[in-house]
């Protein structure tokens, strides 16, 4: 197979990853990122075009100088609580970068694209594990963010033919086995990075937000998945649309492990792997954290044969901790910016 991918937000977490697993394949690259929180150094040489998403007429430039096959698109605003803070921030790149997209699209007739999309889109599920047909009733701008630029793939198909799937991440962690990139945000607010910024030392403790929910331990429940995982469901996404063109229409699919695991787990699972006590205090529940999310992937499996590699917590955490004990300042390029 040929023809150039476009990757937006290519050089933040789950788009570098992906941007690795596409060129493991010899699939040709070109990330659209304009680097306000990825890193340079996350992209491993892959070509960059350097540019934001709410530039509606760099976005085209982009489409009308190059021959784009597919599109996967990463770049987006993605902190519940900011979201809610500052819903106009999230309409914007969120909504407007993906309409910006979208429209190059249908204007030079590209006909491929995968969203990244969320378990925020369900809110608060009526039932656990989550399945793609329960109704998305997101409960933060960020989640309602998400789930209109699902309905922009199913008005875009309509009118111009666009084939889409959007793949509902739960909890990405991990980084890549072999220690090139991670995860690197600043501020970070993610669970894994923050115990293991405790690990090495960077930081006292963390605090467990709410110990008194109704789980099993009383700390919130959530499903992560590997975001290798995550990387390599994008690519079975584009072989089903390259394989017989038309038949994928739009689609949706949940990408967890099906597996629910505890702030305290966690936190367990991290001092055996990296051999730290990491200490803890417990505080109040964050506001907007729902008790329990863990998807159902049976979808994606039966349809795609989408198979984990990384599925269980602690090799989760072992390659988040490969990453972070190798560049414990992560990418370090923030003075360069
Ligand atoms: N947590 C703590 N202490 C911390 C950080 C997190 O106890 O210092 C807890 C949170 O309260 C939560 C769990 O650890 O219960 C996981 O929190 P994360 O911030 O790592 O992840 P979230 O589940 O909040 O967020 C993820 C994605 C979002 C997505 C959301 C859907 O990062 O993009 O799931 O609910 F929107």
């Amino acid at each position: 197979m040929s023809g150039l991918i476009l990757v937006s937000g290519g050089a933040g977490y789950i788009g570098s990853h992906t941007v690795l697993a596409l060129r493991e394949r010899g699939r040709d690259v070109l990330v659209l990122d304009d680097l306000s929180e990825g890193h340079e150094a996350a992209l491993l040489g892959a070509e960059l075009a350097r540019g934001s998403m709410l530039d509606r007429d760099f976005v085209r430039s982009v489409f009308e100088e190059r021959e784009i096959a597919a599109v996967f698109h990463f770049a987006a605003r993605c902190y519940v609580g900011e979201s809610v803070e500052d819903p106009g921030l999230y309409y914007r790149h969120n909504v407007l970068g993906t309409l910006n997209l979208l429209d190059a699209m249908a204007a030079t007739g590209v006909k491929r694209f995968v969203l990244s999309s969320t378990c925020a889109t369900y809110g608060e599920p009526e039932r656990i594990p989550i399945t793609e047909d329960l109704p998305q009733n997101p409960i933060n701008p960020y989640g309602v963010t998400k789930l209109v630029d699902e309905w922009m793939l199913r008005d875009f198909h309509t009118a111009h033919g666009i084939e889409s799937v959007a793949l509902r991440y739960f909890n990405a962690a991990g980084a890549d086995a072999e220690g090139r990139i991670g995860e690197d945000h600043e501020p970070e607010t993610h669970l894994i990075p923050i115990v293991l910024q405790v690990a090495l030392g960077q930081r006292d403790k963390l605090t467990v937000f709410g110990d008194d929910y109704e789980t099993p331990d009383g700390t919130c429940i959530r499903d992560y998945v590997h975001v290798t995982d995550l990387a390599e469901a994008h690519v079975l996404a584009l072989e089903a649309m390259e394989k017989t063109p038309g038949s994928v229409g739009i689609q949706a699919f949940n990408l967890g492990n099906e597996a629910g695991t505890s702030v305290l787990e966690v936190i367990e699972t991290a001092r055996q792997v990296t051999g730290h006590p990491i200490p803890y205090t417990l505080g109040a529940r964050r506001p907007g954290d729902p008790p329990r999310l863990v998807g159902s992937s049976a979808r994606i499996r039966e349809a795609l044969g989408w198979t984990p590699k990384f599925g269980d917590i602690k090799t989760i955490v072992e390659t988040a901790w490969k990453w972070h004990q190798a560049r414990p300042k992560g990418y370090d390029d923030r003075g360069g910016r």
